[in-house]
């Protein structure tokens, strides 16, 4: 064990990462370290392209060897947690802050829980804006499809992250665009998916990346329509969308624009009485309604590395019957109602004669909202807000299937077509008249009478089959 030399730091060990982002690299020297009792001040941490690789890159590099059988350092699962996330920081003296908190732990195991020791408020600020970062990348890296020389296409993003999160997100990327392939583009590295393994590259620069298609015209129409300029707060909208990823999303390039014509917009809203729906440019077909839902990311739901699933059946169609949002198996097969609650919703439109060959059959919210529970993934309600952010799309829908009747199962899906809150039991199983001319029916969700027992299932059931006979009976008039 030679130490190595330094005027600046006599007697320091320099440890020298794999990557900037090489959590495990720094765990399994940090643990090291503390069995050889060696104090954060005699570690000078580096990781590639740091200051530090320079000034010691002539040094003895060899590092202290345990003892048998030195015993473990302590840290526990939520420091370790913590520790992952702060490696990805762009901080260079992250690996050395890590390192002191270990050290630290080692004398008061409870360091963490106080908010107020400034080490573990640098973590957690460190720890913090690297979630943030990821959530920032997730929301806003938009693709561009390019042809590549064999003819096949390939969508293709630039981002350029403020931490070294690209591979973090990679999980993320392949499981939200598993059927895609794609690349994504940093200064930091690339990732290229290819449909069925990942591969990494080096880094590239903006020009590398192509810089517009036609998708764009479409997100760029999608974001004035529901760009709201009376919800207009341009302080929260710059906390939420910095400026300084505008320049790669195709839809902010209307921002400056709608920001400046907001007032005036608000004005003739309000004059008119009429929402920004009515004005916006629709997709035109159901298959471009498809595409866009799969790449949107307008709500939380759309974040959280889910496919959208798109609603199904004839592209006009009388009855479109509308429900919640797809649930575990539907995300997975990418259709409405092929689950559990999809099978007793079939059966029972059987039974009242509904043709479900010839209805529209869609959500409220296109993807699926869940928490996970170990191999689990437990449904979640879609809050108003979300349901209202979606409801664009089945507006959209709305007006290209141009059914007769919508059929509305339970509160969400009325919420999605009314835009307001919805009591089932008090608005069922009577007609509501749409702007369009349509009629809206209410009935309960069939998950609803999943979770009933005994006689208050078959009686909640019996209603519901009853609803689907009147509104069958109904739909027959209506297009008789
Ligand atoms: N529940 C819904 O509301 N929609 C589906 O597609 C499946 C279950």
């Amino acid at each position: 064990m030679t130490p190595f030399r330094d005027m600046r730091l006599p007697h320091a060990y320099q440890v020298t990462l794999g990557a900037p982002d090489d959590f495990e690299g720094w765990r399994d020297q940090a643990r090291r370290l503390v069995q050889c009792d060696v104090p954060p001040d005699r570690v000078v941490w580096d990781a590639p392209g740091s200051a530090a690789t320079d000034l010691f890159a002539q040094g003895d590099r060899r590092l202290p060897v345990p003892a048998a059988g030195a015993a473990q350092p302590r840290a526990s699962r939520q420091f370790l947690q913590l520790a992952q996330s702060v490696t990805l920081h762009s901080d260079p003296e992250r690996f050395s802050l890590l390192y002191r908190l270990l050290w630290r732990l080692q004398a008061q195991p409870r360091l963490m829980e106080d908010a107020a020791d400034a080490d573990v408020g640098q973590a957690d600020r460190l720890a913090r804006q690297v979630r943030r970062d990821i959530h920032k990348m997730r929301a806003f890296l938009r693709f561009r499809v390019v042809e590549e020389d064999s003819g096949a296409e390939r969508y293709v993003a630039w981002f350029e992250p403020e931490h070294h999160i690209l591979r973090a997100n990679a999980g993320f990327f392949v499981r939200r665009f598993t059927t895609m392939r794609w690349s994504i583009l940093t200064p930091q590295g690339t990732l290229h998916w290819d449909g069925e393994s990942l591969q990494e590259g080096p880094p590239a620069e903006r020009a590398d990346a192509p810089s517009g298609d036609p998708t764009e015209d479409l997100w760029r129409r999608y974001y004035a329509s529901i760009f709201n300029p009376a919800r207009l707060k341009i302080g929260a909208m710059l906390k939420e969308m910095p400026r300084k990823y505008w320049k790669n999303m195709p839809e902010a390039a209307l921002i400056p624009e709608l920001v400046a014509t907001a007032q005036a917009r608000e004005a003739t809203m309000v004059d008119s009485g009429r929402s920004m729906f009515e004005d916006a440019e629709r997709p035109a077909n159901l298959e471009q309604i498809a595409n866009m839902i799969e790449a949107c990311r307008r709500c939380p739901i759309g974040c959280n590395g889910t496919h959208a699933v798109a609603g199904e059946g004839p592209s006009r169609a009388p009855l479109m019957i509308v429900g919640e949002q797809p649930g575990d198996v539907e995300e997975q097969q990418g259709r409405p109602f092929v689950g559990p609650a999809g099978r007793l919703l079939r059966s029972h439109l059987e039974d009242a004669g509904l043709d479900l060959g010839a209805a529209w059959l869609t959500n409220a919210v296109k993807h699926f909202k869940f928490v996970p529970r170990g191999k689990r993934r437990l449904h979640q309600s879609p809050t108003a807000k979300e349901i209202d952010t979606c409801r664009w799309w089945v507006d959209s829908e709305r007006l290209l299937v141009r059914p007769r009747l919508i059929l509305a199962l339970g509160a969400s899906a009325a919420r999605g077509l009314l835009g307001r809150t919805v009591s089932v039991q008090k608005e069922r199983s009577r007609p509501h008249a749409l702007e369009d001319g349509a009629e809206l029916w209410i009935t309960t969700h069939p998950s609803y009478l999943l979770r009933l027992q005994d006689d208050a299932r078959a009686g909640e059931e019996a209603r519901f089959a009853q609803d689907l006979r009147t509104v069958a009976g109904r739909l027959a008039e209506l297009t008789s």
